[in-house]
């Protein structure tokens, strides 16, 4: 969907396809170049890192595995509990891989910090972060994120993997919500 299909329920577009496109393509240069010679293994947090970890993947020119996790990182409503449960694990042993997790977005921070402790105590050779948004007002806790698309405001966005009550993930762009959709 484009930003036509939804204009009455967006206050406006944060980042449009194109930004969003070549932020990802220097992304993937950085990290062609940073595990150069060295096995990488992305792996994708269901199910908003569906879009970047496709368009990323793309935008590499070297080999990599994928694999995806998936986990509940929300209580109830839009706020972060803190509380995270798998409720699908990888199929991959991590012993020795050098592991990039990506995601749609840091929130709180809350889940990505969990997780990146979690696949850690795995035995892996490294484990750093890719994310296509942060909001850095919303952080609750301090977290080392290696590769980040945007610094975005603490607004409701949706659009490129992030959802409004599962919709509007299929968005080519990111938008802020119009509040009338959610109040
Ligand atoms: C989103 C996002 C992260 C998490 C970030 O997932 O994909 O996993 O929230 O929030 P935090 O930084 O406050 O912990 P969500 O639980 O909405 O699931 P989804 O990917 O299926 O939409």
């Amino acid at each position: 969907m484009e930003s036509n299909d939804v204009h009455a329920d967006l206050k406006h577009v944060l980042k449009s396809k194109d930004e969003i496109q070549n932020r990802i393509a220097e992304l993937a240069a950085e990290i062609d170049r940073d595990y150069e010679g060295r096995d990488l293994l992305i792996v994708g947090v269901l199910k908003g890192a569906v879009m970047v970890m496709a368009d990323l993947a793309r935008a590499l020119h070297s080999h990599v595995t994928m694999d995806w996790m998936a986990v509940s990182s929300y209580g109830s409503g839009t706020q972060s509990s803190g509380v995270v449960r798998i409720l699908k694990d990888l199929d991959s042993d991590l012993m020795g891989k050098h592991v990039l997790i990506v995601e749609d977005i840091i929130d709180s921070g809350l889940t990505l910090s969990w997780l990146k402790t979690n696949l850690e105590s795995r035995g892996t050779a490294s484990v750093e972060i890719c994310t296509a948004f942060r909001k850095p007002d919303a952080a609750k806790v301090a977290i080392d994120v290696k590769y980040v698309g945007f610094d975005i405001p603490n607004e409701f966005v949706v659009g490129y993997g992030l959802d409004y009550a599962e919709k509007y993930r299929n968005l080519d762009f990111v938008g802020t919500l119009a509040p009338h959709v959610y109040e």
